[in-house]
């Protein structure tokens, strides 16, 4: 049984919270918020007991640590859980800057801990069986990676304004799921970015809010990500990767597969609306990923800190290149 200490008990601490509830081999111990009643709301619903951060890293009844904390506080908190002797789940990104990556990873070497790194989509058992047969050989070499995320909406622009744009926080998971699928890494990075959505997202967010990119692995391999923060039609995730062999494609997920035929045409109920609904089965498979990690002593599960850095450079070189205009070596 692991005896989970979670940090932050917002959007993503509830997923975890109840995963960690739900899941035979894992504990929920204590909750941690910077808001007193968010951290005994949630500690309440599931048996747990509200502490603070300092409060988990020193208590014995702590096996792991998992930070849903906001961006900003991952990095410090990863290595206090780490300096506490404590396994560590973080939810992506591990930082907003590189170097303190490097620096929060070499605590973690030091320490020997067990780090793993939040990248759900990994674990969608879609996207995941996708993964397992591009490395059996399903399509032979794999030439081109196709990446499509569109969020329902945009999120406020306060959360804008502290997100570190949308390379770094909404297309992270995509620069991740293209290092996946392409087992290569990619050597330039060229985007486009604009705000279509909302022109306050560019005036008052500094940000944009559509995307796209076009990325190059050494060996000549080609990688295509589109991000939007509006899809009318729900939460669209989709990849596609052509081959020497052939395409493996995995498409959206819709609330039933029920069709209406007429003489109108074919009609199908909407796609599962957002990350909760659509990546359930993904935040509990990624649980059981690290537990399994915890309990068998590994260290750097995947995804791990380096996917985590990784993902990282992508989203800076993306940033970069979008600013400039030009591509981007890394
Ligand atoms: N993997 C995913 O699918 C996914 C989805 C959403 C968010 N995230 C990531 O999770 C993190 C949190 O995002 P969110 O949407 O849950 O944010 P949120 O604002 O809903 O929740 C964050 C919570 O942390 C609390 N908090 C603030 N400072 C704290 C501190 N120093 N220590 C402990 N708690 C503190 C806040 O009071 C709040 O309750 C972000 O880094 C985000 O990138 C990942």
């Amino acid at each position: 049984m692991i005896r989970f200490g979670l940090i932050g008990a917002g959007r993503i601490g509830k997923v975890h919270a109840k995963t960690i509830a739900t899941n035979p081999k894992a504990k929920l111990a204590f909750v941690a918020d910077a808001l007193p009643q968010a951290a005994s709301d949630l500690a309440a619903a599931y048996g747990a007991k509200v502490a603070s951060v300092d409060e988990i890293m020193k208590s014995k009844d702590v096996d792991a640590v998992l930070i849903g904390s906001p961006t900003g506080f991952h990095a410090e908190q990863i290595q206090a859980a780490s300096n506490a002797g404590k396994s560590i789940m973080c939810e992506k990104p591990v930082s907003l800057d590189v170097p303190t990556i490097h620096e929060t990873l070499k605590v973690v070497e030091k320490n020997k801990s067990t780090l793993m790194i939040g990248f759900n989509r990994r674990f969608d058992p879609n996207f995941a069986e996708l993964e397992r047969r591009i490395r059996a050989g399903a399509v032979g070499d794999v030439e081109l990676v196709t990446v499509i995320s569109r969020d329902p909406g945009p999120p406020p622009l306060s959360y804008i304004k502290g997100s570190g744009g949308l390379f770094r926080d909404m297309m992270i998971h995509d620069f991740d799921m293209a290092r996946f699928l392409m087992g290569e890494e990619f050597t330039v990075v060229n985007a486009l970015g604009s705000a279509l959505v909302d022109k306050a997202i560019a005036t008052e967010g500094g940000d944009v809010d559509t995307a796209a990119v076009q990325m190059q692995t050494a060996s000549g391999r080609i990688a295509v990500i589109t991000n939007s923060r509006r899809a009318t039609y729900g939460y669209d995730q989709r990849m596609e990767v052509h081959g020497s062999k052939g395409m493996l494609s995995a498409r959206n997920i819709h609330n039933t597969t029920v069709e209406l035929h007429n003489g109108n045409g074919t009609q199908a109920d909407p796609i599962q609306n957002f990350f909760l609904e659509r990546y359930g089965q993904a935040y509990a498979d990624e649980l059981n990923s690290f537990i399994a990690a915890v309990e068998t002593g590994k260290r750097d599960p995947r995804p791990s800190g380096h996917d985590g850095l990784q993902a990282q450079i992508l989203a800076d070189a993306a940033t970069e290149s979008q600013k400039t205009g030009k591509p981007v070596k890394v």
